[in-house]
């Protein structure tokens, strides 16, 4: 881990969305008022809101951060190349059929989490703020006096393989493949390596900001819980040199010389501020009777599109639980869904796909494409002894989307796309009897 992102900065706040107030220096932050004429130890307060000034209170987002130089301070921001990152997903015409992907081969050149961004598919319309990218970023060196903000969405990241640490402009968060980390639009961040190599997945959501589904009849608790968020307190670094500032706008990347670290946030107070959380955490609700529920019910963050219960994005995911529903066929059922399903897998095995599906791979199964269990696992559930049965060591998870997901070039012409997967289907038997 990068020697910035010592333990003496892997301190946390708890809760989801809280209002938090944090200093790294004592009496940086001011007290009673936001601007003053002249901030606390030389200070510029900033202002990096979230949302709209309008929005309702319950749902408004910002921050004020009290900072060493202004955020302006850069030169002008050039195109750079995109590399693999995808913004226009209207390249190929879209297939219903199912798609399969082995893992990303590691690179062989050095590459840092901003060149390692390899866009797989993705829906709406960034310009629009709806829908979302799917990324697997892949990296084997760290973000060098370089630092990065994206002004398209924020980013959901879902580690696979290594740690990685991110120090932002709120602090510093390390999250490994279990844990999750949540980056918002705008804010400026440079990602570190814990091992030698690093992958994983990213939700880049253009609509309405992830937020903790609504409980319903489950009541108070359950699901993922409020507490268990983290995000963390105020760090900051006072360094000079010829560094980078990269910015992902309009679906490009853009880069803009900046001779200091824009991460030199001493304090801040506010409610827009990254977090991580550990999925591990999740309180899994299932049936005790039988059948079980519709995969909603496994539901950590929701992105809401304008229809209520209708997602732009839910990230759902399938950690280990125990089954134990009786006369149930307990792997998930053959589906042909209004929502389009992307699943990745962070470690473990998958229950309705033992082979083929593997950490760092992913599937697509858009809008009313039929899927489920392979035969083998059809036949293994159809004729198991129903005894109470844990799953464990086990990590799937889904970017679900009302939005048909759309594979980019890339992901249709890689070598790692599965043309056979089809097959696993084609071998179940007609067992129909009069
Ligand atoms: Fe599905």
């Amino acid at each position: 881990m990068t020697p910035t992102a010592s333990e003496k900065t892997l301190k946390y706040n708890s809760g989801f969305g809280n209002e938090f107030a944090t200093e790294a220096v004592e009496g940086a932050l001011p007290i009673g008022q936001n601007s003053p004429q002249i901030a606390p130890l030389g200070l510029y307060a900033e202002q990096f809101s979230g949302t709209a000034f309008t929005v309702p209170r319950n749902s408004n987002k910002r921050t004020w951060t009290y900072r060493i130089r202004p955020s302006v301070l850069h030169k002008p921001f050039a195109r750079i190349d995109n590399k693999l990152l995808v913004s226009n997903f209207s390249e190929l015409e879209t297939t219903p059929n199912q798609l399969r992907w082995n893992p990303l081969p590691m690179p062989q050149e050095k590459t840092d989490f901003i060149d390692g961004l390899t866009t797989i598919a993705g829906n709406g319309d960034l310009f629009a703020q709806t829908g979302i990218a799917i990324h697997i970023y892949r990296a084997n060196v760290g973000m060098t006096d370089r630092f990065f903000y994206n002004a398209d969405g924020e980013m959901l990241i879902v580690p696979e393989l290594g740690r990685i640490g991110i120090l932002t402009e709120l602090g510093a968060l390390q999250v490994g493949a279990g844990e999750i980390a949540v980056i918002p639009r705008g804010l400026k961040i440079s990602v570190h390596l814990g091992d030698a190599e690093a992958r994983g997945y990213i939700c880049e959501n253009y609509g309405a900001q992830f937020r903790l589904p609504d409980l319903g009849p489950i009541g108070a608790n359950g699901l993922a819980n409020p507490r268990d968020f983290e995000t963390p307190v105020a760090w900051f670094e006072d360094r000079e040199g010829a560094m980078e500032l990269v910015a992902k706008f309009g679906g490009n990347l853009w880069s803009a010389e900046i001779e200091s670290s824009p991460l030199d946030v001493v304090a801040w107070h506010g409610n827009y501020a990254p977090y991580k959380y550990d999925l591990r955490r999740f309180n899994t609700i299932g049936s005790i009777s039988f059948d079980h529920p519709d995969p909603s019910i496994f539901t950590v963050l929701t992105s809401p599109s304008g229809e209520t219960g209708v997602a732009n994005c839910d990230f759902v995911i399938f950690p280990d639980r125990w089954l134990v529903a009786e006369n149930t066929f307990r792997p998930p059922w053959y589906h042909r869904n209004f929502m389009s399903e992307y699943m990745g897998l962070c470690y473990g095995q998958y229950d309705a796909k033992e082979e083929g599906f593997v950490a760092g791979g992913g599937s697509l199964h858009n809008c009313m494409s039929a899927h489920g269990p392979d035969l083998d696992a059809f036949e293994k559930a159809s004729n198991a002894d129903l005894k109470p049965q844990k799953l464990s060591g086990t990590m799937a998870f889904m970017f679900e989307s009302r939005y048909i997901i759309r594979p980019t070039k890339f992901a249709m012409e890689t070598s790692e796309l599965q043309h056979e997967y089809f097959e696993v289907w084609q071998k179940l038997k007609k067992n129909f009897k009069i």
